[in-house]
């Protein structure tokens, strides 16, 4: 596809810029180094579970933003490095854990799913007990890939910092800590009481940390990767959180306007099991309306950083993307 991105007026002519030419090379090396990363080793029913979730495709997108984020920042005269030789581990690693998360939340006590990327769910193949263990596998696996496979130039205060911060935003702070929150409005923890009233502001708290806290991390863990300045890599992390929101509500409205082919995924499960989603509460239209603010103020958070604007072209065509997904 071809992005013409309005906000991105350079020298008074729209700049174009091939979201589909930048992204098919990255996704290859990303297949590629998942691949290396998961040898099929013993016990081999376990390494079997951990590859067909997390080779089964996906479309990649916080792998691409946490490159993206580190090659924004690539051309400053402060970073030495190459950016996607540096930022890959860690942008696999957060695949890892992403497959993960869906490995769980597909799984009958949570949301119970049968499809996911066009194939059956984990738990569907190998069953609940090596589903749930795969998922744990790959948590800790991309802590240890991230530690023993980010280049050794990486400064290792630095590598430690991310290797908390990529803890915290998958755990109870972050997408764990979300997860549990949606189980809770759902009615699935005994302990747990739903909100009586519908309630905006926990919605938004609930997209922010299931989803946005991982997708903050991918923008954040590649500007820090770089050595970017507080200030650009705290923008970059604030960018990669919006677009986590844009992300969250994009796949609410698929659930009720797309189908199985295209998603790959059952729709219509949000309404079926009473989820409290942004289309619940602000139907289709509010839903798309919030999108269009999200994509607004998304451009004016990368112009903040002053990255000059071809820097952060991948990232802009990202969030428009995530906006404008069909799957
Ligand atoms: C699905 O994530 C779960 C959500 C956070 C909405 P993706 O839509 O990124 O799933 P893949 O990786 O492309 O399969
Ligand atoms: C999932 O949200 C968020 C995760 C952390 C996995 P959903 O439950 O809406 O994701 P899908 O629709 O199953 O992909
Ligand atoms: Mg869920
Ligand atoms: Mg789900
Ligand atoms: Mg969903």
């Amino acid at each position: 596809m071809r992005l013409a991105l309005e906000s991105d007026m350079v020298a008074g002519s729209m700049l174009n810029f091939d979201l589909d030419a930048y992204a098919a090379p990255r996704r290859k090396l990303i297949e590629q180094q998942l691949d290396e990363y998961l040898p099929e080793r013993e016990p081999a029913a376990l390494w079997q579970a951990m590859r067909y979730s997390v080779l089964a495709g996906g479309k990649r997108i916080r792998a691409l933003l946490c490159l993206a984020s580190a090659e924004a920042l690539e051309h400053m005269h402060s970073s030495k490095f190459k950016a996607v030789e540096a930022a890959l581990p860690c942008a696999c690693a957060i695949e890892m854990i992403h497959a993960m998360s869906l490995i769980h939340d597909d799984l009958p006590c949570m949301d119970n799913d049968d499809f996911r990327r066009g194939k059956p769910t984990n738990h569907k193949v190998y069953g609940q007990a090596m589903a749930l263990l795969a998922g744990d596998a790959l948590l800790v696996h991309a802590g240890e890939l991230l530690l023993r496979r980010t280049p050794a130039h990486i400064d290792s205060t630095r590598l430690i910092d991310i290797a908390a911060e990529m803890a915290r935003a998958s755990g109870p702070h972050g997408m764990v800590g979300g997860q549990v929150a949606d189980c809770i409005a759902t009615g699935l923890v005994p302990q747990g009481k739903p909100a009586a009233t519908v309630n905006a502001e926990l919605l938004e708290s609930i997209h922010k940390r299931k989803t946005g806290a991982l997708l903050r991390f991918s923008t954040w863990s590649g500007a820090r990767l770089m050595g970017g300045s507080d200030e650009v890599v705290e923008a970059l992390a604030d960018f990669g959180e919006l677009l986590g929101l844009a992300f969250q509500i994009a796949d609410d409205l698929l659930d009720t306007t797309g189908d199985l082919q295209t998603l790959g995924k059952t729709p219509g499960k949000d309404q079926a099991s009473g989820k409290l989603t942004w289309v619940s509460i602000y139907g289709i239209d509010g839903s798309q309306q919030t999108l269009a603010a999200l994509q607004k103020k998304g451009e004016s958070l990368l112009r903040q950083t002053q990255l000059p604007a071809d820097a952060t072209a991948p990232l802009n065509a990202l969030l428009a993307y995530a906006i404008q997904r069909r799957s």
